[in-house]
């Protein structure tokens, strides 16, 4: 005789979705994370902190860079450096939301950011030094955070989500800092 049972089959679903929702109301104060999380929570934050240092010391360097543009070709690659800087602090602010979702807290502490970051803050003496070194940073960037999300995998796909996201757009600076020394004459090198 089989053991199949619609009923029970039913009952048992029903049992789960109640759990779910037990569980839910239990850790409400735990807002965004559930029980049902599968990421290892200090290690994803620890990680999470990390991506935001990289973001503030790359905004930081674009700023300066910003600031420190002069030349013929100054005005067109300072803006570019300006929007770059914005974009990186808007990352920042993503990272710091999803690190406060994950009942963390953002690490903006000034002290120990640049060791903290992955990408260096170098000032650059020319125009052209201030690119190359923005696209080491980025280039840097997103080796580190192609790992980050394959640590992410399947485990925390919120997070995972938004740093391919800001992945995406580190890529697309990468590709406007070399397209920018390839227009200033210069190979790279
Ligand atoms: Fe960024
Ligand atoms: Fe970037």
């Amino acid at each position: 005789m089989s053991t199949f049972s619609p009923d029970r089959d039913k009952h048992s679903f029903v049992t789960d979705i109640q759990e779910i929702r037990r569980r839910a109301r239990e850790h409400i104060l735990n807002g965004a994370v559930t029980e049902g999380y599968r990421g290892d929570r200090e290690t994803v934050i620890r990680v999470l902190n990390e991506a935001l240092a990289t973001e503030i010391v790359c905004t930081l360097r674009y700023r300066r860079h910003y600031f420190m543009a002069s030349g013929i070709h100054a005005q067109a690659v300072a803006q570019e450096f300006l929007q770059h800087a914005n974009e990186e602090q808007g990352h920042a602010d993503l990272i710091a939301e999803r690190i406060v979702q994950l009942g963390g807290a953002p690490d903006l502490n000034p002290q120990g950011l640049a060791t903290r970051s992955h990408a260096e803050y170098v000032e650059g003496d020319s125009l052209i030094e201030m690119i190359k070194e923005d696209l080491v940073a980025e280039r840097i960037a997103i080796d580190s955070y192609g790992e980050i999300i394959r640590y992410l995998g399947a485990n925390d796909p919120t997070s995972r989500r938004l740093m391919e996201q800001i992945l995406a757009t580190e890529e697309e600076h990468a590709e406007d800092l070399r397209t920018l020394l390839e227009s200033l004459g210069s190979d790279g090198v």
